[in-house]
């Protein structure tokens, strides 16, 4: 007699187990069954009937060694119709010899494997991959933030990756919908569904920053298309904005990395220090009157060692009249050879964020607690190196003196030097974050820097932080306009 068992086959691991152990149990071999979907089993076997209910009920379970439970609930979330099939086929065969998964050219473990390998690959590939959207809050309500996200699995992961991104974005709402189920999390509960979900519209300017970001930190000079092509599938390109990028940077990386070492500098000869100490005579720090007298005390700074390598003072730029000044660590590599700041990938990520906000740069005072470059040269290369706490301390002077000629409302710190450098305190910025009223009546906003966004390994870290970090700069705009805050 043939028995038909109809599953949801979802990937759940308990449904196939319970119906697999009443047939083993009531001793049906793996070729008298027939394992269906629901919804694939009208016609042919709609008459076929299913197991009889189980006289064994009571009977001692079968025992199977742990590493086949682990490998059937990677395989029960295949796409693969024929999975329930195969582990039953490998149920029944342990059942009879316990070593069968040792094996390792058995054709049926070798498929089994296979299609396991196939379900971790891919949730792993789900969760860098999956990109969420921030839905703002209606106007004047406050609450949990919440995100939306789309993505295409090939298998019925949803269920198995959800806890995954409920421990990752714990303290937000989130859903996200496939055509192989949702996932949604609350704070309270985390729910998954199995119907298909239909594709959300899902574009909006948070497209333009992942695009911007990608393009930060792309470096040509370690392109490996190889490589990038197995870490990021052509598949999954058609979900992640910046994906459309790919072509383009690897057309024209041969070209920047020709431009790159053509820009790099020359380190100067190392008598270079002594000769420019020598020569150099320390400025009376009298007081400039206006930004531009300052801008040029400021070129001639030789107040401490970082001076001798850079290429230029990168002094503040703005109106200065600027009603908000946002202060970073110090200038990089391009910011050193244009001698503006924010002009390299930092800049740009965070021009970006600025714009998402509704902050025109034009209109802002951008300056750095540290006015030189500081690098440690390696080969062609610069390698940014942090500033001590007494050149920091040192150039403070210049920042307190920018403030004190632009007189902005707001100050924005990002990151820990700028922090630092603004309160004279080496305190967490972490404890600090977000608005607050300053001894002189200044306000202070204190925020990560953008170029630890960009450092940030963990895909699912970064949609974090920049989800922070957007809403961080939507709070610097509504509190400049007056207005509460939607973040
Ligand atoms: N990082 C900074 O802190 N400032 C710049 O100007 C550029 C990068």
């Amino acid at each position: 007699m043939r028995h038909c068992v109809v599953l949801k086959g979802r990937g759940d691991f308990e449904e196939w187990r319970v119906a697999a152990r009443a047939l083993l149990l009531a001793g049906v071999e793996p070729q008298q069954v027939d394992w269906l979907m629901a919804g694939d089993e009208d016609g042919l076997f709609a008459a076929t009937p299913t197991p009889p209910p189980d006289p064994l009920a009571n009977a001692k379970p079968p025992h199977v060694p742990a590493e086949f439970v682990t490998l059937a609930e990677a395989v029960l979330c295949h796409a693969e119709p024929m999975r329930f099939g195969l582990l039953y086929r490998l149920l029944w065969r342990l059942s009879r010899d316990r070593n069968l998964l040792e094996i390792r050219s058995d054709a049926d473990v070798v498929q089994a494997r296979r299609w396991a390998q196939s379900v971790r690959r891919e949730y792993h590939k789900m969760t860098a991959f999956v990109r969420f959207k921030e839905i703002p809050l209606p106007p004047g309500t406050a609450g949990r933030r919440r995100f939306i996200a789309w993505f295409e699995p090939d298998h019925f992961i949803i269920a198995r990756v959800a806890p995954f991104f409920q421990r990752r974005f714990n303290d937000m709402d989130w859903l996200i919908a496939t055509p192989k189920g949702s996932a949604s999390w609350d704070g309270e509960q985390l729910l998954t569904t199995d119907g298909p979900a239909d594709k959300p519209d899902l574009s909006d300017e948070t497209d333009d920053l992942w695009r911007i970001y990608y393009a930060s930190i792309f470096n040509p000079a370690r392109l490996k298309v190889k490589m990038m092509m197995t870490e990021m599938p052509k598949k999954y390109w058609k979900n992640l904005p910046e994906a459309e990028l790919i072509p383009g940077l690897i057309a024209s990386a041969e070209a920047r990395v020709i431009e790159m070492a053509e820009r790099a500098p020359t380190l100067p000869p190392a008598f270079h220090h002594r000769l420019r100490v020598a020569e150099l005579v320390e400025e009376p720090l009298a007081e400039a009157g206006s930004l531009d007298a300052l801008r040029q005390q400021a070129a001639r700074c030789t107040r401490c060692p970082i001076h001798c390598h850079a290429t230029q003072t990168v002094f503040g730029e703005g109106p200065a009249d600027a009603r908000v000044m946002i202060v970073g660590e110090q200038p990089g590599d391009e910011e050193d050879l244009t001698g503006r700041p924010f002009v390299g990938p930092a800049g740009r990520l965070l021009n970006g964020v600025m714009a998402n906000a509704g902050l025109d740069r034009q209109s802002i005072y951008l300056t750095n607690a540290v006015k030189h470059f500081k690098y440690q040269p390696r080969g062609k290369r610069r390698i940014h190196q942090r500033a001590s706490s007494g050149e920091v301390e040192i150039c403070r002077w210049w920042l307190a003196q920018e403030i004190a000629l632009v007189k902005p409302r707001l100050i924005v710190a990002m990151g820990a030097t700028a922090l630092t450098s603004l309160t004279g305190e080496r305190v967490a910025l972490s404890d600090m974050r977000g608005e607050q009223a300053m001894a002189d009546g200044t306000n202070l906003f204190v925020t990560v820097h953008p170029a630890y966004l960009l450092r940030l390994p963990d895909e699912a870290k970064r949609v974090e932080e920049l989800g922070r970090f957007k809403a961080d700069f939507r709070q610097i705009a509504a509190s400049m306009a007056g207005r509460p805050s939607s973040a």
